[in-house]
């Protein structure tokens, strides 16, 4: 039996987790234990997911959230060192490129378990960005670097990396909307609960460091958006790093008079609100792709994005938020635009490839 340490503890990666751990789950040979480092621990950053998604809670919990990158990102070091000190797993599988991945790809590399990396190959290149360093140090790292894009493929080639080493599978979060994306449909759920009509509202979700700790970006991301509820509601899942931003620039009141603001929700209630919405404003790498999966149309308030394939295929604007004026005419000339039929993120079996190349590779 093969033992794959799993570690996660940001909401994107409990939703990625879900379908791999599944099919580990189902694979004779390997059994995964989960570590949570407790970076998200908020019920509706967290336990949630945990719940709708149907996977078992986790072995070990942390409990390492908040604070600066340093002070956290160490923290997960040493305490990840200890967990795999003391269960010696025969691989470490991690997801995207939060603090969370990089402190337990680190502190596996440093004790020679080979790390297998999920979403590998991403790049902005704006190294300003906490994920890229995460991202490409994590890559460096890695023994198995599951790539999601041939655009990720390209950039881990042009830096160096082995081709025995990179696998394009696919996307997780494509898997995790075939299975799970199926469960809503424009009955009850957020939609009833705040009242709106199907395709009459926007959805946003603004996150980003670059977005939330500026406050010209995010003046000029909130005075976008209510220029744009001029037309149509607009619908704001508040993330706590938001949310904690805007009550610091005594904005929350006003805001909340003009835009729906609501506490952040689980899976199904967001996909619902992404399927239905007439338009997705977002800074969010999850919610971009969800937004082309269920073929709405997507203005990314950010000077990049790594999911190039979008915007090439004329799903997805990047709008750098750095003026009101620009966000809104954004928002309005996107909204009932449609992009090309294409097939960036695979077939939907990204997981299952994943777990099959990690059960052969450990010698299942
Ligand atoms: C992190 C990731 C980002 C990812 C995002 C997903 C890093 C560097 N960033 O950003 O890549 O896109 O998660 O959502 O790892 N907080 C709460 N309750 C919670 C979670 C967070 O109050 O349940 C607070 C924290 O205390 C902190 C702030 O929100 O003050 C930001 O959390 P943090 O995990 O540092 O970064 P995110 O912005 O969530
Ligand atoms: N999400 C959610 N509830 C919310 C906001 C987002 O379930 O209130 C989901 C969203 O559907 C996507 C994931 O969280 O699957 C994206 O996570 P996030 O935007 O926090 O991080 P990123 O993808 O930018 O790293």
């Amino acid at each position: 039996m093969k033992t794959i340490l799993t570690v996660i503890g940001a909401r994107p990666q409990f939703i990625k987790a879900s379908v791999v751990s599944h099919a580990i789950a189902q694979t004779p040979g390997l059994r995964e234990i989960v570590v949570h480092t407790g970076q998200h621990y908020d019920a509706n950053m967290s336990d949630v997911f945990f719940a709708e998604l149907g996977m078992s809670v986790p072995e070990h919990r942390l409990g390492i959230g908040g604070g600066n990158h340093g002070a956290m990102t160490g923290r997960m070091l040493e305490e990840i060192e200890k967990v795999l000190l003391t269960l010696r797993p025969d691989t470490v599988l991690v997801y995207g490129d939060t603090n969370s991945t990089l402190a337990a790809a680190l502190a596996a590399a440093k004790l020679h378990i080979p790390v297998a990396h999920v979403e590998a190959g991403l790049r902005s290149f704006n190294m300003l960005m906490p994920e890229e360093i995460n991202r490409i140090l994590t890559d460096r790292i890695s023994r198995w670097l599951f790539a999601p894009t041939a655009a990720a493929v390209t950039h881990l080639k042009a830096e160096g990396v082995a081709a025995e080493q990179i696998f394009l599978v696919g996307d997780v979060m494509y898997d995790v909307a075939l299975h799970h994306g199926a469960r809503v449909s424009a009955q009850g759920g957020a939609l009833e609960r705040l009242g709106l009509a199907p395709k009459g509202y926007i959805l946003t979700t603004v996150h980003r460091a670059e977005n939330t700790d500026d406050p010209q970006r995010l003046n000029a991301v909130v005075d976008g958006l209510i220029a744009a509820a001029q037309s149509l509601p607009v619908v704001w899942p508040v993330h706590p790093r938001t949310l904690a931003a805007l009550k610091q620039a005594g904005k929350l009141e006003g805001v909340s008079r003009q835009l729906r603001l609501i506490d952040p929700v689980g899976y199904l209630d967001m996909v619902q609100l992404e399927r239905y919405a007439a338009l997705i404003a977002t800074d969010s790498g999850g919610v971009q792709k969800e937004a082309f999966f269920y073929q709405v149309p997507c203005v990314t308030l950010r000077d990049e994005t790594e999911w190039v394939e979008l915007v090439e295929g004329g799903w997805n604007r990047v709008v750098p938020p750095t003026d009101a004026g620009t966000i809104a005419a954004a928002i309005t000339a996107a909204l009932a635009s449609k992009g090309a039929a294409i097939t960036p993120y695979g077939e939907g079996d990204a997981a299952d490839r994943i777990v099959e190349r990690l059960g052969i590779d450990l010698g299942t």
